[in-house]
């Protein structure tokens, strides 16, 4: 059981690998609870797509995070970059090859972390996902999940979202990503002390989403 927090920060952060099932849950949680949305992969994904669009290298550190500074970026029910709507293209497979590139870079993360801080004190509540919304980005949250899943399932799920890619492919690719995810060195993906893991290989969406909302419901949120 988490210790309970006094309810200052109105903040559910959900954490976990490609395809530990966050995403889908994260929407289902805000919507039961009216509360905002704030994926922060897709974050990370539209510098690495407005990097590509401009032609600048996804390693080279110090360009990407000029531009992370001072890109305008939109994330809501649809991805606007620089008023370029990015929604599906930051999905494509070219986006998810260099992303972990653009994720692992410290000046990055320092300014989308300070984004994510913004949006949230601008909402005044968040429903906020990613790999270190419990550990770096709010670590006062008064929720904190950490979902995963069997390597073999999430792969499964990937490959059931990108029809155009084959199970290998996909098992390859998140297995990559996980590795870049949780070895890097600023921010790598982790268990928060306080957070609830969940496993969810043999969940249902909705005892998830269920067991998400009694923890809000401990904690005072919803
Ligand atoms: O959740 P996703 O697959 O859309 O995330 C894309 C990449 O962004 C992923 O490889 C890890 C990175 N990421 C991160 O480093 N920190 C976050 N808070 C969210 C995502």
């Amino acid at each position: 059981m988490p210790t309970l927090k006094p309810p200052g920060l109105k903040v559910i952060a959900i954490d976990g690998p490609a395809g530990s099932g966050k995403s889908t849950v994260a929407r289902a949680v805000a919507a039961k609870l009216g509360m905002p949305y704030l994926d922060t992969g897709a974050m990370y994904r539209a510098v690495a797509f407005s990097a590509i669009r401009r032609g600048i290298d996804p390693e080279d550190a110090a360009t990407v995070a000029k531009l992370a500074r001072e890109m305008e970026l939109e994330v809501a029910d649809r991805v606007m970059v620089d008023d370029v709507d990015a929604t599906i293209e930051i999905r494509s497979p070219e986006v998810t090859r260099a992303v972990s590139v653009v994720a692992v870079n410290p000046e990055v993360r320092k300014e989308l972390v300070r984004r994510q801080r913004e949006w949230a004190e601008r909402e005044g509540s968040g429903v906020i996902e990613g790999r270190d919304i419990g550990t770096v980005v709010f670590p006062e949250a008064p929720v904190k999940v950490y979902m995963t899943a069997s390597d073999e399932e999430r792969a499964q799920r990937r490959s059931q979202e990108l029809l155009d890619m084959h199970y290998d492919e996909v098992a390859a690719d998140i297995a990559r990503r996980d590795h870049i995810d949780s070895t890097r060195e600023h921010a790598p993906l982790a268990v928060a002390p306080d957070a609830v893991v969940v496993d969810t290989t043999a969940s249902t969406v909705e005892e998830v989403v269920e067991l998400v909302l009694t923890l809000a419901a401990k904690a005072g949120l919803g």
